[in-house]
């Protein structure tokens, strides 16, 4: 009989890494993080430079690129961008197959992977050129897929797009819009939308940009890919915790609650979690969360309006930092915790809001996804296991079980 836990040796060097804390699984060159810092650069540039400076468009012209526009490549970037909005016409029909209540986070991965099934002129991912078309329609048209989600869900009729909006303003009105009513974007909504894309654009080799990866070493169709990068991206561990997040500060109400969910969440026998709190890689305050908290300022004037849910998660901040539990184990807000009071004043429903993370990371799964294909060494990913079941054994029929 063979012992096949004894073949491992025969194997040489075989690491044990559950949940990938220790290993990396390629090179890159977009994004840098120092989680004990505290800090996110995309191609050398800060985040908080990009998120105060930049525009959305100019941060994927980044990723995808390697370096900053100069004005006449931005406008073609945004030209061919825009070329790209609309959706073949029959993909429309595929949301009447979805029932109306369905969380807009299966239909993104239905919709969206049935791009694959339309587009067969982007599929040769040997050819760059055909893989930047690929890139560029997925970009472009997941404003579109996920207004048209929305639009679904509340039972009123698809906008096509206006191109000569922005990116974030073709997206605003595309979701808030009525087709008998002009929309008038505002310019201050505008702004944050636009921010708080350039703030979910890549996050290097997260859940979901690292199954878009696996997916894609195998020559998968580039639309497939990113639907695999979706379903990854829905968790509450992952994008998902947006949403938690809103709902857990809707749960816990006003500050005078928040004693009883920081106990809560030391319990170990309790399994809850403070949401929006922790990260694998940041060990420090995420940047992110620094300006998506400064943006909540912004549009709370912009609007004129304010939301007590804010003051009960600066409150649940400043307990947390000074809690004994959190400072041990460096747990700092991250992009989650301050980004659904945010949509929720623009107006998104809470479900909305990890289609808004995947709407925004699909510029990052592109560039990462490019960047792989291109790289001569590029591999099949194919994780080993530790095994853990029974030694070789004979069938035994099923009469003598
Ligand atoms: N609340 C309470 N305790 C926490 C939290 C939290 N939010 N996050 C981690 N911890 C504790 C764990 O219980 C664990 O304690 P232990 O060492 O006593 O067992 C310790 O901190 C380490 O946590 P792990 O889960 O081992 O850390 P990991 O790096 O695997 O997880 C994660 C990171 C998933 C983000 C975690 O912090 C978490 O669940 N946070 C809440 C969900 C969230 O906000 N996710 C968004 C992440 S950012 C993004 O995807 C955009």
């Amino acid at each position: 009989v063979i012992d096949i836990r004894k073949l491992y040796a025969k194997s040489g060097m075989f690491t044990y890494d559950p949940g990938f804390t220790s290993t990396a699984s390629c090179e890159s060159a977009l994004t840098y993080i120092d989680g004990d810092e505290g800090v996110l650069l995309h191609r050398g540039y800060p985040i908080g430079e990009l998120a105060e400076h930049s525009s959305f468009m100019e941060v994927s012209y980044l990723l995808l690129n390697g370096e900053l526009p100069s004005q006449d490549e931005l406008s073609k970037f945004e030209y061919t961008i825009s070329r790209h909005t609309m959706l073949h016409e029959q993909l429309s029909t595929f949301y009447r197959g979805f029932r109306r209540d369905a969380h807009p986070m299966a239909v993104m991965c239905g919709v969206v992977g049935a791009l694959s099934a339309f587009y067969h002129d982007s599929t040769d991912i040997s050819d760059p050129h055909q893989r930047m078309i690929a890139s560029h329609r997925l970009i472009a048209k997941m404003p579109t897929i996920a207004a048209m989600a929305y639009k679904y869900s509340v039972g009123q009729p698809f906008l096509y797009p206006k191109n000569d909006l922005s990116y974030a303003g073709n997206f605003l009105r595309m979701t808030f819009g009525v087709p008998a009513e002009e929309y008038e974007v505002n310019p201050a909504v505008e702004r944050a939308m636009d921010r708080i894309f350039i703030l979910h654009a890549d996050h290097e080799q997260n859940a979901s940009t690292s199954t878009v990866r696996l997916a894609g070493s195998s020559g998968a169709n580039p639309f497939a890919c990113i639907a695999a990068g979706i379903a990854c991206l829905w968790g509450p561990a992952h994008g998902g915790a947006n949403e938690a997040a809103l709902n857990m500060l809707r749960e816990i109400g006003t500050p005078d609650k928040i004693p009883e969910y920081i106990a809560r969440a030391k319990d170990k026998s309790d399994p809850f979690r403070l949401m929006g709190f922790g990260h694998r890689v940041y060990k420090n305050y995420d940047p992110r969360a620094t300006v998506m908290q400064k943006t909540v300022r912004e549009v709370f004037e912009a609007l004129n309006v304010s939301d007590p849910l804010f003051e009960t998660a600066l409150r649940l901040e400043e307990i947390a930092l000074n809690d004994e539990y959190f400072i041990e184990k460096k747990l700092f807000p991250n992009v989650d915790f301050y980004s659904g009071v945010i949509l929720s004043a623009i107006g998104f429903p809470t479900t909305m809001f990890t289609v808004l993370f995947a709407l925004a990371r699909t510029v990052g799964w592109v560039a990462q996804w490019n960047e792989m294909i291109s790289d001569p060494e590029q591999k099949i990913g194919r994780p080993r296991q530790l095994y853990t079941g029974p030694t070789e054994r004979s069938y035994v029929p099923i009469g003598q079980r």
